[in-house]
This record gives structure tokens, sequence and C-alpha cells, in this order.
């Protein structure tokens, strides 16, 4: 059976930087407080109107494909991962299809936020191996800034999204000594409602009514210290998992690149671990939380500066709403 391998990777930010100072326009808040609870100093936003999402990945999508001498008509499909698509409905993935000029490929929406990155690593992995598709162009796109609250409420929100994209172009491989070698997915839904967007929804009747503009219940919402813990235990139970799974421990893994919602949370996962800081990557200072696109711009970073080499070991964690998590073990 084939492994999985990443033929290539690509990233794109918007270039419109936002600084915490510049967040101090619309929310009583405060650089030195952001950095110390979050660790975040800038983000990218797009601005508005002018880049949906699918723009932000046919970005990503184009560095890849000409970094790996890859054409658009070699994928054989698209695995899109958003938890802020386009529209409602279709999701980005044809969007994106669309504006690669490749009819006719099919296009599979993932919606596991903070995780959907993971769970289309899981679902085009299991693909490749079993020969149904060689190349995989894995994406993970989020324009979060068109969906902020400005009004003073949304200030614990606002601050900790940036918008972007990273994709992979993932295809196979008959060496043994490389590849994707685990992935790990779980999910509770006992705890949507601690972090989630309430409208416009199917689920209600009228899908959004003028109360709940008023109400504010079509920005997202989030209960953040019980998310903070839980995303502590998770990832590091995820991260062990993998690991125990591998017959690996700590001390082997060359990266750990966990998702970047909030570096004390990363920093308690890298204590636990027992990770020194040659073993992990974080850079939520430049572009805060990007959501289902985090990991693979920490990829592509990775690669471009020389942390990721080929026959390190990679391992990738992320915890996000839903609550959805999960791990991958990746032999570089
Ligand atoms: N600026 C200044 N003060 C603020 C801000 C702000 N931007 N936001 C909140 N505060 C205030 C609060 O009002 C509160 O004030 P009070 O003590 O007078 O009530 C005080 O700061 C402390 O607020 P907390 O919410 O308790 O602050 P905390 O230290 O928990 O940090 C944070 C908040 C950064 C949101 C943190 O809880 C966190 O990172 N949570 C987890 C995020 C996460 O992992 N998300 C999952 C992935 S996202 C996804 O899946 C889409």
């Amino acid at each position: 059976m084939p492994r999985t391998v990443f033929l290539s990777t690509g990233f794109y930010v918007p270039d419109r930087v936002v600084t915490n100072d510049e967040l101090t326009r619309w929310w009583q808040t405060s650089d030195e407080w952001i950095r110390e609870r979050t660790g975040i100093r800038e983000r990218r936003w797009v601005r508005p109107g002018e880049q949906a999402g699918s723009d932000l990945a046919l970005e990503a999508t184009r560095i890849a494909l000409e970094r790996g001498g890859i054409q658009p008509s070699d994928l054989d499909c698209i695995v899109y991962a958003t938890l802020s698509p386009d529209y409602f409905f279709p999701g980005g993935g044809v969007f994106l299809q669309r504006k690669l000029g490749v009819p006719g490929i099919p296009a599979l929406d993932v919606r596991n936020q903070c995780t959907g990155f993971l769970y289309g690593l899981s679902v085009a992995d299991a693909w490749i191996r079993s020969g149904q598709y060689r190349r995989v162009l894995l994406v993970g796109s989020e324009v979060h800034s068109t969906g902020i609250d400005f009004g003073p409420a949304g200030r614990d929100l606002g601050v900790l999204f940036g918008d972007g994209a990273g994709v992979a172009i993932l295809g196979a491989t008959d060496d043994p000594g490389r590849g994707v070698l685990s992935t790990h997915l779980f999910a509770d839904g006992r705890h949507a409602e601690l972090l989630w967007c309430e409208s416009d929804a199917s689920a209600r009747f009228p899908r959004i009514s003028h109360e709940d503009l008023d109400a504010g219940r079509h920005y997202p919402k989030m209960q953040g210290r019980e998310v903070f813990k839980s995303a502590v235990a998770a990832m590091l139970e995820s991260v062990r998992t993998a690991l125990a799974a591998n017959g690996l421990a700590p001390a082997d893994v060359n990266l750990l690149i966990a998702h970047q919602a909030n570096l004390r949370i990363n920093e308690m996962v890298q204590r636990q671990l027992g990770l020194r800081d040659d073993q992990v990557y974080n850079n939520i200072d430049r572009y805060g939380n990007t959501t289902a696109a985090t990991i693979p711009i920490a990829i592509d970073e990775c690669v471009a500066s020389g942390r990721l080499k080929r026959g390190d070991l990679l391992v990738l964690t992320a915890f996000g709403s839903g609550f959805t998590w999960g791990s991958a073990v990746v032999r570089w």
C-alpha cells in the first residue's frame, strides 16, 4: 500500500497588516493585554469585499503548484477545510476549483474548524493509500475579519482571529521510510455551544431575524476559559496517543506544530510533553488564529526556513470548535 507524502506546500495571507494598537480604534484593549494573554502582535485581514477565502486559497495553491512543478490538471481532487466558507452553500471547494480551471474533479468541503486541516489530511491520506486518488489538493482557508463584532461585546474574540490560507499537495510514494504515519481524530459535541455561531441557521426559523441581528447572534461566541483548558488537555492527549501508536517518544519529535489559538496553550502543551524550544514552532505572533489555515501556513514556513527537512519526524495537533481535535505524525 502506498504512503501519503507532501509533494508541495504554499501559503498566502492578505497584505493588510492589523497591529494590536490598531484594534484600539474599535475596542477597549491594549497591545500589552493581547500580547500577554495570547502572544499575538499582529494579524492579516482582507480589505472587506475584495478577497474571499477561495481567493486566498487560490493564491496559496498557485504557489504550491509552481513550487512543486505541478499543473492544476494534475490534481485528482480538492479537500477544502474552512469554518468561514465564501457562502452558506455551496462550499468553498467548488469556488476554488472554478478559479483553478479544473472542472470535473471532486471538491470535498470539511467543516471541522481549527481541526479541519487534520480531518482533511486523514481523509486525503485514506484516499491516497487506497489508490482512489493519487494527487489531492488539501486546503485550509479562512476569512474571519468580515464576521467580527466591532461592538464592545466582540473584543474577546475579535483580537484573536486572522485571515489566511495554506495548502498542501499530497501524493503517493512507495518509499516505506516517508510519509503520513498516522492520523487520530476526535470530537465531543457535548461542548458545541462553548464556541459557536448561532445564526444564521437552518435549525432556526426564520434562519435569521432582526432580533438575532440586534442580539449579535450572527457573531461567534466563546467561553474562553473552558475552551482554553480543554484545548491544553485534548492536544496533549492526542499527541501522546499519536506517539504511542507509532512506538515513539517526545524525544523522537523533530518538530511539533500545534494549532495557533493562544501561545499560552502551546507553551503548556510543550512543557507537559517536555519538549525543547527547538522542537516546536509558533507563528501566532504574526497571524493570530487562522483556524483551518494555521497548520499548513506553519508547515510551509518551516519548509521555507529549513526548520523542516527530509527525514524529520513532524507531529501535528489541533483543537477547536465542536469540540474537535486530533493529531498526525509524518516522516517528512
Ligand atoms: N482586551 C482587554 N481585556 C479583555 C479582552 C481584550 N481583548 N478580552 C477580554 N478582556 C477582559 C475580560 O473582559 C475580563 O475582564 P474582567 O476580569 O473585568 O471580567 C478579563 O479580560 C479576563 O478575561 P478572560 O476571558 O478570563 O481572559 P483569559 O485570560 O481567559 O483570555 C482568551 C481570554 C485569550 C480568549 C483565552 O481564554 C483563550 O485563548 N481561550 C482559548 C481560545 C481557543 O483555544 N480557541 C479554540 C480554537 S478557535 C476555533 O476553533 C475557531
